[in-house]
């Protein structure tokens, strides 16, 4: 493990524990104001025919029957923002797996595209999705960019990861990705590193599949295990060993880098251009659907964890947001250095355009920090990640995800029961309702 690794993770997430602590419980009918210009938005779908292990999104197991009502209210909601004045030109559809049921999801994607200038839509699926008919459908609705979770092209980690029986096998995968290549602008892989049991040549397998596929885009997450699902996981997958994530991560980067372009510390893509889901050039994101995160106008809010909760709201005539924090300036400014430097540079045009000066001064502690470990380079036109800079954003948004998946975690537990059973008749009290108390350290 590099010297730096041990004090910059422990920095980073004491910092990221502190940034999710939501201060209201509930911000009933809190419509925000929309920005001047088109922003992103984020669509949940929270069905998943299995639900693997190491997983902290917030997802349920399908049942066919109960969905009808969720898309509906997730076609209100987004009428809701437009009525409010919202507009769209990028939305990202993720889960969940938003295509477990085609019809609807397709019918959502008209509704957004009834009333924004879309010009991109990038929809996440699984591999036993990869039907012909339907990615033809697909992409006759608008979708650019499909996602496939793909984790690994080992048997042996597909069937830890609960996922061989009902996703398919590595060769089968691999059969349909290739099938799959050119009905799409961009075609991503969704892969795994540094799974439990995951060994250097494991990988250098799962890289040869993936470059012999030459699909466009291909994002090597590392193992992201919130504190609080920690121990489940571990139940089931066994423990990483966290210091095969550097060496790991450095022969992703010799093998991809000679082919594929740095889109952010994690994502490759082939050309210029293509979308990553973690880089959003708009400022603002409006997430809706069931646990869905916005950050509009300098404020973080999340929508309820209870689906029922949820549909009721928005039936109710009000969108799904019942917690709310108001970033500070400080704030504001370190989430635009992680998430800009994570796709690889801070341009002087861009720090002008939102901070102006006061950004040296106020952001001088790590600005200076990450220059002296040589993680970024100082040029005149921009801050740029180094070669160490990409491995040391790559550990950060991977904490800040951590903390996310926290957050996520202790939401859902509020609504364990509701959700295991997606049972409309659970009792939810409603004091819990999307109420969450952050555990790590105030600073
Ligand atoms: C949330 S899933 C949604 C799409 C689809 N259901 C799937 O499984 O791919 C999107 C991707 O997130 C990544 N992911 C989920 N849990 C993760 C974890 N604990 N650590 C790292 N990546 C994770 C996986 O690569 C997955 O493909
Ligand atoms: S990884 Fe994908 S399929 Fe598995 S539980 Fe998470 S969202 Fe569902």
């Amino acid at each position: 493990m590099p010297w730096y690794e041990r004090p910059l993770l422990t920095v980073v997430r004491r910092e990221y524990a502190a940034a999710m602590r939501f201060a209201e419980d509930d911000a009933s009918a809190v419509m925000p104001a929309p920005p001047a210009a088109p922003c992103q938005l984020y669509v949940h779908v929270p069905f998943c025919e299995v639900l693997c292990p190491f997983c902290s999104f917030h997802r349920v197991r399908f049942n066919p029957a109960k969905t009808q009502r969720y898309f509906d209210a997730l076609r209100r909601e987004i009428a809701l923002y437009h009525d409010a004045g919202f507009r769209f030109c990028d939305v990202y559809v993720g889960g969940g797996t938003p295509t477990v049921d085609a019809d609807q999801l397709i019918e959502t994607l008209a509704c957004v595209r009834a009333r924004s200038p879309v010009r991109s839509i990038s929809v996440e699926t699984n591999p036993n999705h990869l039907q012909p008919e339907l990615m033809h459908r697909l992409r006759d609705a608008g979708v650019t960019r499909l996602s496939v979770g793909v984790q690994s092209f080992d048997d042996g980690l597909l069937a830890g990861m609960d996922r061989l029986e009902k996703y398919g096998n590595a060769e089968q995968i691999r059969q349909r990705l290739a099938a799959a290549q050119g009905i799409f602008a961009t075609l991503n892989v969704d892969m795994i590193f540094n799974l439990p049991g995951q060994t250097l040549a494991m990988l250098e397998h799962d890289l040869d599949v993936v470059l012999s596929l030459g699909v466009d885009q291909v994002s090597f997450y590392p193992l992201m295990t919130a504190p609080s699902a920690r121990h489940a996981m571990q139940k089931t997958m066994g423990l990483a060993d966290t210091r095969l994530r550097h060496p790991m991560y450095e022969r992703i980067l010799d093998r991809m880098l000679p082919t594929y372009r740095a889109a952010s510390a994690w994502c490759f893509s082939r050309n210029e251009g293509m979308f990553d889901e973690y880089i959003i050039e708009q400022d603002d994101y409006v997430g809706v659907g069931s646990g869905a995160f916005s950050y509009v106008g300098g404020a973080m809010t999340s929508t309820t964890f209870s689906l029922q909760h949820y549909c009721r709201r928005v039936e109710g005539g009000h969108n799904g947001i019942t917690q709310r924090r108001m970033l500070s300036i400080r704030e504001r400014m370190r989430y635009d250095f992680l998430v800009r430097l994570f796709g690889g540079a801070l341009t002087q045009a861009q720090v002008e355009r939102r901070w102006g000066r006061g950004f040296a001064l106020r952001m001088a502690p790590e600005l200076l920090a990450m220059r002296l470990l040589g993680a970024t380079r100082h040029d005149a036109d921009a801050i740029r990640l180094t070669r160490r800079g990409m491995y040391c954003w790559m550990l950060m948004m991977a904490e800040f995800f951590n903390a996310v998946n926290d957050v996520r975690e202790r939401m859902r537990e509020h609504v364990r029961q509701e959700l295991e059973t997606w049972n409309e008749d659970a009792r939810v009290p409603t004091s819990a309702i999307g109420r969450v108390r952050a555990t790590g350290p105030a600073t």
